[in-house]
């Protein structure tokens, strides 16, 4: 979810008014995508490179999520929604791990959407921590001895599909380090729409521009799957 400094900036407002804008948009996507039968919406909300920002807006950052987390789950609830929250999540302080652990409770049982955060994530740290969670499980035993299957439910997403398309707003075309293992084959749409811009029509755009995709998945040619996740 990219741009909301610049989108911020593009108004001579602080930069923290950007994250708020961002995080207000998330209801109607989340919305857009239950009305358009998306199964699995992954949002990428705070990486491992993001502690780097400067302390205050580490912070803002910080008491958005408590914020949103405390406002929102009853509603997500109540309309079916499963969150799952994933990353390293023991450097968030108690009240957020808190706050974190009992929506995923709460919500277990939904199967409407299932909404996953991504927070203190990254690509590379769910790799490594899969392949010592598969060693934990498997004492004795060498990696020699481990194949992909073997791996992938100890990946942090073990619980869902591989996305079908990946978002990427504010103008920049990389993966910054979000899902490295599932995006292997995942249509990737980048556009230059600021995230806290990005709307229900934006994402009909990038849906659109899905549905005339050509997916081989290294194979001959198939018919374009119906969408049932995307990640931004
Ligand atoms: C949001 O956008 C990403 C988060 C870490 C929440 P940015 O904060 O990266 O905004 P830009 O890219 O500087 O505009
Ligand atoms: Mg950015």
């Amino acid at each position: 979810m990219d741009g909301n400094r610049r989108w911020a900036e593009k108004r001579s407002m602080l930069r923290a008014l950007g994250h708020v804008s961002g995080a207000r948009q998330v209801r109607q996507i989340i919305d857009a995508c239950m009305a358009r039968g998306v199964n699995y919406l992954t949002l990428f909300a705070f990486s491992t490179e993001n502690w780097q920002r400067p302390a205050d807006e580490v912070s803002s950052l910080m008491g958005l999520l408590v914020h949103y987390l405390q406002k929102e789950v009853s509603a997500m609830h109540a309309s079916g929604v499963r969150l799952k929250v994933v990353g390293d999540l023991n450097r968030f302080d108690r009240q957020l791990q808190s706050l974190m652990a009992s929506g995923q409770a709460l919500t277990a049982n939904n199967s409407k959407l299932t909404l996953t955060i991504a927070a203190n994530y990254g690509g590379r740290w769910d790799m490594m921590q899969a392949v010592q969670a598969w060693q934990a499980a498997n004492p004795g035993q060498s990696v020699a001895d481990m194949d992909e299957a073997a791996l992938r439910p100890h990946l942090s997403m073990g619980y869902a599909p591989d996305p079908d398309l990946l978002i990427r707003t504010g103008g920049e075309s990389r993966i910054s380090n979000f899902m490295l293992w599932q995006v292997a084959y995942t249509e990737l749409f980048f556009t230059d729409t600021l995230w806290p811009d990005f709307s229900a029509q934006s994402l009909d755009h990038a849906l659109q521009w899905y549905q005339a995709r050509d997916r081989r998945f290294g194979a001959s040619n198939a018919p374009v799957a119906e969408i049932t996740r995307y990640a931004i």
